[in-house]
Parts: C-alpha cells; structure tokens; sequence
C-alpha cells in the first residue's frame, strides 16, 4: 500500500512564483551589500550543539527550547543551526580572520527553530546576515542601519518599515539594571504571567518583551535601561543617534528592545512592520563585543544583523504582486512558426534580457492567447502563416486595450527594448 508522506510542520515547499520573490529579495540583497564591500561566507548548517548554547545562551528561547538538537552516529551533539552569526563568528576565528583585521562578511540560507507555526514564522526559515568584525565605534553601527535602509529602498516596502534603537550598555550596566528590573518586579510576582514569572530567574530581561497585556502594563512602571547605561556607551549611542540624524535616518528609540539572544551590548535595533500581524520584526540585529574573546580569539567589537527573508517576501508579494512573472509570451501556430519563435525567444532573451515563455505543445490561436494572458506578461508575440511569410511578427501589448503592431523582424529587439524601457 503507498504511504502518505507530507512536509513536515513548519518546513515549508517553496512554489516556482513563490520562489522567484525570493530570488528576487536575495538578488537585491546581493546588490547592494556587495556596494558597500561584504564578502559572501558559506556557513555549515550543522554545528556543534555547545556552539549556540553558549554563544546564543543557556536561557534564550532559543537554547531553552527551539533548537533542532541530535546524537550523530558518533554519539556528538548536533545542531541545525537556529542562526548565522555564531557560527560566523567561529568561521572567522577558526580561519584566522580577525586578529588586526576588520571584515565585513555576509551570508544567506536556511535556519531552523521549533517554533510554533503561524504566517510568517517557520521551523525552517530563511535569513541573510551580515556581520562586521573589528570594528568598535558607531560609524559601523550606522553603516550597516543606512544599508539595511537601502535594502528596504530596492524591496520598494521603505514606507512600511520603521526602525527601533536602544542601548543595552556594558555588562556592568546591564547587571545593574538587571538587578532594579527584578527589584520591582518582585513586588508584582503575583500578577505576573507564568513565562515572565520564570524568566524572572531565568532571564529577566527578556520580561520587557512581554506580549501580555498585564506584564505590560505593569512595565509601565518599571525602571528603564536607558538611565543605567555607562558613560561609554552612552557616548556611543549618542554619536549614532548624531550620524543617523545628519544621514536623514529615521528611527524611534525603543528602551524595551533586548532581543532574544544574550551575546548583545550596546546598541540593539530592530526593523518592524505593522504589516505582517505578529511576526512583525524583519531585521534585527547589534553589537556583540564579547563574542570573538567567548570563543577564544583576542577581543574583536563587532555589529550585524540578520533579515528573515520569509518576512520580507510577504511584504514584496503584496507591494509588488507581479514580481518574478513573464515579460513576453510567444504564440505561433505550425511548425515553421514555432520554430521561428524558438530562435526569436533566444534572441529575445540574450539581447534584452527578457523572461520570455514559448508556448508549448499545440493549441490554436485563441487558446494560446488567454494563456498568454494568463501568464501575466505584458506582451504577446505572435507568428502566424501571414507573419512568417514576410518577416514579421504581430506584436500584441496585453495590457493596453487594442494595442497591436506588425513589426519587422529586424527591428524587433529595438522595439521591445522601446516598449520594455519605458517602464
Ligand atoms: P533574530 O532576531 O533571532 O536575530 O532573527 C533575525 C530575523 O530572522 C528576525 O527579525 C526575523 O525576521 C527572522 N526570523 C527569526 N525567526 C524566524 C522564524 N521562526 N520564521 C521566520 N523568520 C524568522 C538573529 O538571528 C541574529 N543572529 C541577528 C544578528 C546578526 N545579530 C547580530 N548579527
């Protein structure tokens, strides 16, 4: 008897018109953060299970609970990784890349975390990173927020995403204010929700990301980061907040923002959206000064961020219904016809770059049409008996009422890159 099989939960198959968004955000990506010097890593996607809990921290969510952890069949601890940047970070140190260097890496691929599934949150999920090694003042910071900025620009979502920005200080600061956070909210522990109240011990500051509308309310309350922060990095985020404002950079300062993993200090941010529901954060990212000496190598300040792809194409699909879809439609009826618009399509395609579909199999004039329609490019080129005859071709725009040329066949790339320019 044949076995049903389906994908697992959380892990989603990705269709060809899906597929293409994505290519489209990663090509965008690419683009831009290769305008400003990153160098691509390719990371393994299975690392040593220590790796994260240690670097990402015992009592994250992600540790605690979400991480995609087996034996190999030596009986090691293995993990799909739930993020890039510790083991960007174990790359960059294993290889020799940071001691006196400064780099500027990025990376792209799939992540795994056991979360509970819901629009915009996955098991297997896609990010691309970017990680800057050896660098401590907020001029990096600032960097990569304005190329972060730029992205958002070339995904055409810019006036649907706005920036988050706090400090977390040192780790003299946080602790501090670790300590005020705990000391008041001791006094509430009987109103506080069951997960705030073990993070309590756990993690506490990962209590001001509290969804739960009492939590917040009593947070209302609560004493803020801000006014524990050190003299440093007070400065710091100063001068960042300084070269954002003169860069034309906006950004609202949020003291709630800790993010969800323990290696930060000082600035944190994140890139929200009211667009998507709850899954909302489609950048997030900062500074984790400590991490390189953590796993060994000399002391090196560094700053990243990471984007959930997922995310990001959502936004694209709805701003931007039409991406990755057929430019040309070629229709031909005959065998000689087909042929000719077999050799068009290829001219088509590497002279104008086009995405140029023939029609395959038989089918008469009318029914190649409505698939040429259907398929959403925004011109049809047709061939018929006449057409062939006389070398031309019937070019049909299929998006402007009633608008159709005969062209010859010599001046059909000059006028379709006329047509296609225009736009
Ligand atoms: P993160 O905030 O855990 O940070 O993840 C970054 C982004 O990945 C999130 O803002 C979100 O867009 C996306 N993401 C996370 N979980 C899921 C999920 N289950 N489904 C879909 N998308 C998701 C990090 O991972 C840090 N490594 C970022 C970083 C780099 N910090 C410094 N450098």
């Amino acid at each position: 008897m044949a076995i049903k099989v389906k994908a697992v939960r959380g892990m989603r198959d990705l269709l060809p018109q899906k597929k293409a968004v994505f290519r489209f955000v990663e090509d965008q990506v690419r683009s831009i953060v290769s305008q400003y010097g990153y160098l691509e890593v390719g990371l393994p996607v299975i690392e040593s299970t220590q790796l994260f809990s240690r670097l990402v921290g015992e009592g994250t969510d992600i540790v605690e609970k979400e991480m995609y952890t087996f034996a190999d069949r030596n009986g090691d601890s293995l993990t799909l990784r739930p993020e890039g940047t510790a083991g960007l970070v174990r790359l960059a140190n294993e290889n020799g890349l940071i001691f006196n260097q400064v780099q500027r890496f990025w990376y792209a691929g799939p992540m795994f975390r056991y979360e509970r599934p819901q629009k915009g949150r996955y098991r297997q999920f896609d990010q691309i990173g970017v990680e800057c090694l050896g660098m401590d003042g907020p001029d990096i910071d600032a960097e990569i927020l304005l190329m972060s900025a730029r992205i958002w620009e070339a995904l055409g979502i810019e006036d649907n995403v706005t920036l988050e920005l706090n400090s977390l200080g040192d780790v003299s600061s946080r602790q501090r204010y670790q300590v005020a956070l705990i000391g008041y909210l001791n006094d509430y522990r009987s109103e506080l929700d069951e997960d705030s109240l073990r993070r309590l011990s756990s993690n506490p500051l990962r209590i001001l990301d509290s969804k739960v509308p009492d939590t917040q309310r009593l947070l209302a309350g609560a004493p803020e980061l801000p006014e524990f922060l050190d003299e440093d990095s007070r400065q710091h985020f100063g001068r960042l907040c300084e070269i954002l404002d003169q860069a034309g950079l906006q950004y609202r300062i949020n003291p709630r923002i800790v993010r969800g993993l323990d290696y930060y200090n000082r600035t944190v941010f994140e890139w929200v959206t009211d667009t998507l529901g709850s899954q909302g954060t489609v950048c997030g990212g900062g500074r984790y000064d400590g991490l390189v000496e953590q796993l060994g190598g000399k002391p090196a300040s560094s700053v990243g961020f990471a984007m959930g792809l997922d995310r990001l194409v959502l936004m694209v699909e709805e701003s931007r219904p039409k991406a990755g879809s057929v430019d040309i439609y070629m229709v031909s009826v005959g065998n000689q016809e087909r042929t000719k618009a077999l050799v068009l399509a290829e001219r088509i395609r590497r002279e104008l770059g086009l995405i140029t579909l023939v029609h395959a199999g038989s089918g008469r004039l009318k029914a190649q049409m409505k698939k040429a329609d259907m398929s959403g490019a925004r011109a049809a080129l047709i061939i018929g008996e006449q057409e062939l005859a006389c070398d031309q071709v019937t070019v049909r725009l299929l998006r402007v009422e009633g608008s159709q040329e005969r062209v010859k066949e010599e001046q059909l790339v000059d006028y379709l890159r006329g047509i296609f320019d225009r736009e």
